[in-house]
């Protein structure tokens, strides 16, 4: 069986703001695409890896990230407009004989190798997997006043996180659909819902955060360095 991870890192990081695009900084000395990188390398179980950045950083993440943390990729190539266009360029540039791919987030740097090969075990018996947390807030559905219409019962709410993993085949065939249909998605799972096919949820972490503002880029640091205590 060959796996292909995809991994999204095109994004601009608005939300976590300053100069350096936030997949580029340092968490516990190493960038966090880096940590992203290295957890899919350790599960053991990733065949090639197509690492997506922002049109015009090839060159910058191959030198800043890749040669010095002596990591490498199958493809190195330019994202596009949102998260689902990004996948999907990915997809087009993976290798077309792969049987399960992968889509991890770069922002994701504290996925563990356990949680990957969870991901690829489902993605490869029953055909679509998801990584998943029990959501702990009560959730809220409100109309465009903020007047709440339907508060879901909590039991049966997970939080999406990735690595999500597919049988290539569907995912190529739901990113197709989608584009042709005009669907966005925020995440892989979604489109490949859409299209009739079953996801199954795979239990992921609450450590598996993806780092959006500063404050989960000082979790993960603490979280990191909890780990590192560990191992020694
Ligand atoms: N992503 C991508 N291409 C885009 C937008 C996002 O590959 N056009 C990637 C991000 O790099 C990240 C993942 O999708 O690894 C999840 O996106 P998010 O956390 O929203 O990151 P950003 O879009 O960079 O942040 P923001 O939304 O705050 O701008
Ligand atoms: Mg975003």
């Amino acid at each position: 069986m060959h796996v292909t991870a995809v991994v999204p890192a095109a994004g601009a990081g608005t939300r976590f703001g300053g100069a350096v695009p936030k997949q580029y900084l340092a968490i516990c000395g190493l960038p966090m695409l880096a940590w992203t990188l290295r957890a899919l390398a350790a599960s053991g179980q990733v065949d090639s890896v197509i690492l997506v950045v922002p049109p015009g950083q090839e060159t910058r993440c191959r030198t800043e990230i890749l040669e010095p943390c002596d990591l490498t990729v199958d493809r190195l190539i330019p994202g596009g407009a949102d998260r689902q266009a990004s996948v999907y360029a990915g997809l087009a540039a993976g290798p077309t004989e792969t049987d399960v791919v992968l889509v991890h987030d770069g922002a994701r740097p504290l996925v563990t190798p356990e949680i990957v090969r969870a991901a690829v075990r489902v993605a490869a018996t029953e055909g679509a997997a998801v990584v998943a947390v029990p959501v702990t807030d009560t959730i809220k559905m409100a109309d465009a006043d903020g007047r709440v219409v339907e508060t879901p019962s909590r039991g049966r709410l997970w939080a999406a996180q990735t690595p999500q993993a597919f049988r290539a085949g569907w995912l190529r065939e739901a990113h197709a659909r989608a584009l042709s249909d005009g669907f966005r998605g925020t995440d892989d799972s979604s489109l490949v819902e859409r299209i009739g096919h079953r996801v199954w949820l795979v239990p992921g972490s609450p450590e598996n955060l993806k780092i959006t503002t500063t404050a989960d880029l000082v979790r993960a640091e603490q979280i990191l360095r909890g780990r590192a205590t560990h191992d020694t």
